[in-house]
């Protein structure tokens, strides 16, 4: 059933129930977008849940999922919508072509190449992407473009009519205005810096690396059956990997994966042996993996030497 929620609590415990656990700001402007009908940046660096959290409004709001996953190149044809040439070919040999006959109900008539032009330019010659998808759904839905910095300033720049007025011009079908507007969330890396314009457009949540309280809560949610020890002792020591200077510090996604390794080995400490066992699921540089087997392997090892 659609959710409509009236409160931040409301919404803080919507994605709760739906298995998301959402951070105070996260759970403010998710309720901001659903009554201010604007826009969301999420950003934040790599595995920290802006996607999640796309996937989790719209199983909460019981609203459908329309995905764009972007990457470099993706143009209107990909994105938008695209005339069906193959079916628009048959229609032009099934029926004219400058005065050729066609058929109407099994007659032969005279087909002007100006009617066949309407003809093959109509809503039925259009194959929808995600875009036009997500604005011309009978209800609304929950738009995720994901991985806006991979594209260009150009795709920003068509995106720009989408979210301010909800609508897309084709030239030659004209304006069509969304039949119903969908919660829109853009997520970025941050691997460019993205036009004013589209900021002002948006609101904005930054996700950072929860606090350690929050990813405790968050890695027994997904790993219940990994003992509580092990858990705030593998918070704890991703924690510290963060600290150092390395090329990619393992993220909340990483953190999971290690809980999920840890309770599959049976683990009931994480000492500098299954530290170092286990540290590739973490660390995914080959310069990264010595420097903190060395660094926190040897704190681990100074924290359970005896006193
Ligand atoms: N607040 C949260 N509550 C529950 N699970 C979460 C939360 N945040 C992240 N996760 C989990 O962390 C993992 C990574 O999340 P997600 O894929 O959304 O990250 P991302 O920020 O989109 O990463 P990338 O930038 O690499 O695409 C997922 O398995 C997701 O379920
Ligand atoms: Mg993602």
């Amino acid at each position: 059933m659609a959710a409509n929620p009236t409160s931040v609590a409301e919404v803080n415990a919507g994605l709760r129930d739906v298995g998301y656990l959402p951070g105070d700001s996260t759970a403010l402007v998710s309720f901001l977008a659903t009554k201010l009908g604007k826009p969301v940046l999420v950003e934040g660096p790599a595995g920290v849940g802006k996607t999640e959290l796309a996937k989790a409004l719209a199983k909460y709001l019981g609203r459908e999922l329309v995905r764009l996953q972007c990457y470099e190149g993706l143009d209107e044809a990909k994105s938008l919508y695209e005339w069906n040439y193959r079916k628009q070919l048959l229609r032009i040999q099934a029926g004219a072509g400058g005065g050729v006959a066609g058929f109407e109900h099994g007659d032969p008539v005279d087909v002007s190449w100006d009617s066949v032009q309407n003809d093959i330019f109509g809503e039925e010659f259009l194959l929808t992407r995600p875009l036009l998808e997500a604005i011309s759904s009978p209800e609304p839905v929950v738009l995720l473009i994901d991985e806006i910095d991979k594209t260009d300033q150009e795709f920003e720049a068509m995106l720009l009519e989408l979210l301010s007025d909800f609508q897309i011009s084709i030239p030659e079908l004209g304006r069509i205005d969304a039949r119903t507007h969908p919660i829109v969330l853009l997520t970025s890396n941050n691997s460019r810096e993205l036009t004013e314009a589209l900021k002002r457009r948006c609101l904005y949540l930054w996700l950072d690396y929860p606090e350690s309280e929050h990813e405790l809560q968050i890695v027994r949610m997904h790993e219940p059956d990994l003992s509580e020890t092990v858990a705030a002792k593998l918070v704890e020591v991703v924690r510290m990997v963060r600290e150092l200077d390395i090329k990619k510090p393992p993220s909340l996604a990483e953190s999971i994966d290690w809980a999920r390794a840890l309770l599959l080995l049976g683990a009931q400490d994480i000492d500098e042996t299954v530290f170092k066992e286990t540290l590739s699921v973490i660390i995914k540089h080959r310069t990264d993996l010595d420097l903190v087997a060395d660094r926190v392997g040897v704190k681990l090892t100074q924290q359970n030497a005896p006193a």
